[in-house]
């Protein structure tokens, strides 16, 4: 979606991220955690807006922190009214590009292993597998661990 527009998060973003995130998630994060993250020197919060009917209108965003030299991907959702028209893979593109400008090679992440979308969105991008925390999640469901190499990263751009 070439109208996606790409901002920092700000708290008066959170209204509208909150109400994403509960419709997103089966344990979404409370916005407490989402203020601590605009306020961590680590965290990387970012929003994505496309313009609705003249206001731009919150429709995603995602959550990474940047360690040495290591990026974690924390949190990533879209509107369910926005799904499959490659916003999610818009804002990852931002985000790898982003966080290889400030010098990180690997890239990691956890996703619930029945989550199909999320498991498609990462292989699509190139991330692998390298892991499996049994039991990570309260239902004791297992994560998988995916990484992605940023030396290999070449920005989707023509
Ligand atoms: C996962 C999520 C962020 C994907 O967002 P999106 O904007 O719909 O993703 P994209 O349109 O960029 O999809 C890119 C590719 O991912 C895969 N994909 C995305 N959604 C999929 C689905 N529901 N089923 C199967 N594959 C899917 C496809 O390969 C897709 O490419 P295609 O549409 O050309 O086939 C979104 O489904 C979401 O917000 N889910 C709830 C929150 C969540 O699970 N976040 C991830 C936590 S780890």
């Amino acid at each position: 979606m070439s109208d996606l527009k790409i901002f920092p998060m700000s708290f008066t973003d959170l209204e509208e991220v909150m109400e994403i995130e509960n419709l997103s998630f089966p344990q979404p994060w409370h916005k407490s955690q989402f203020k601590k993250e605009l306020i961590n020197p680590i965290s990387f919060p970012f929003v994505g807006k496309v313009l609705h009917n003249g206001k731009l209108k919150l429709i995603s965003y995602i959550v990474f922190w940047l360690v040495s030299d290591e990026a974690h991907i924390l949190n990533i959702a879209v509107h369910p009214e926005y799904l499959r028209r490659g916003i999610a893979t818009e804002l990852m593109f931002f985000s790898m590009a982003h966080i290889q400008e400030m010098g990180a090679i690997d890239i990691f992440l956890e996703v619930r292993s029945s989550n199909v979308a999320a498991n498609r969105l990462y292989k699509s991008l190139g991330f692998k597998d390298i892991g499996l925390r049994k039991g990570y999640y309260e239902n004791g469901e297992d994560a998988i661990v995916m990484h992605y190499e940023l030396m290999s990263y070449r920005p989707n751009v023509s």
